[in-house]
């Protein structure tokens, strides 16, 4: 981490200036690299490792349960983007009152479950119309909506949770309901991406996890598309991990994803 060892401290030092580089500066700022770690000081590395891409990172509960909101300052400081994936799911009022407080943080992008219903997401939404009433100089965050876990199987869906139908169908259900409610985009896989344009416009954002550059390992992915075929299918943000973070060099294979971004 380049001598930096208390701090996040990987802010872009690049300096391009281009044309060219506009359009890379564009396509780092889609990727968003999962920070899925127990603490806050292997987070660190991590960052260290990827010095100079100024991508987005994803902060997933697992981190910030342990790390918490300093780490999540320490990243804004450092200026990141942040993707607080702490998928909120309770009553309105409950969520109105996480979504006040994580807006106040900073957070970039943040997540709420739709299976909450659109009570819950419009709860969501007034949270944030509360911190930012509070502090006009924040940033309004983008909210997403969760739809269909890609961990649940059809027959998962089906017979435990009682939701009848296709898992593609609900995704797009829960996508409708998201957009309705004012929610900025969901999170599905890149296969429904295109889906989810049609039904709900393209400005409806889809985030979509499950990439892997062709020839890399799938990991415990399975229906996985290459960052290119996620772009031409309009997935507006990539969360691509271990393709990154496994590799012998994280920046070198980051640099490369973003080539193959911006070609798409
Ligand atoms: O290493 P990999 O690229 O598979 O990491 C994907 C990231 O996206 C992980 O943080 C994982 O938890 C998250 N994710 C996912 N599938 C979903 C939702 C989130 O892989 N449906």
């Amino acid at each position: 981490m380049t001598g930096e060892k208390d701090t996040a401290s990987s802010a872009p030092a690049h300096e391009r200036s281009s044309a060219k580089d506009t359009q890379w500066e564009e396509m780092a700022g889609r990727l968003m690299i999962p920070l899925d770690y127990p603490d806050a000081s292997q987070a660190r590395e991590m960052i260290g490792k990827l010095r100079g891409i100024p991508c987005y990172m994803k902060v997933g509960m697992q981190l910030f349960y342990a790390a918490g909101p300093d780490f999540v300052r320490e990243l804004k400081d450092n200026g990141y983007s942040v993707f607080l994936d702490v998928k909120m799911h309770d009553i309105p009022n409950t969520v109105k009152g996480g979504a006040q407080s994580v807006t106040a943080l900073g957070v970039d992008m943040f997540n709420v479950h739709a299976a909450g219903g659109s009570a819950m997401m419009k709860a969501a939404l007034e949270g944030v119309e509360l911190a930012i009433a509070q502090n006009p100089a924040l940033k309004r965050p983008l909210v997403i909506a969760v739809t269909q876990l890609t961990s649940t199987s059809q027959s998962v869906m089906n017979g435990e949770i009682g939701i009848p139908g296709e898992v593609p169908d609900t995704v797009v259900r829960y996508a409708q309901l998201a957009a309705a409610a004012g929610l900025d985009g969901v999170v599905a896989s890149p296969q429904e991406a295109a889906a989810i344009s049609a039904a709900c416009g393209s400005g409806f954002r889809t985030v979509t996890p499950g990439i892997r550059p062709s020839g890399s390992s799938l990991d415990d992915q399975s229906r996985v598309m290459t960052p290119g075929q996620a772009i031409r299918q309009g997935s507006h943000f990539l969360v691509i991990g271990r393709p990154i973070t496994a590799a012998p060099d994280p920046r070198q294979a980051a640099e490369n994803i973003i080539k193959e971004m911006i070609l798409a």
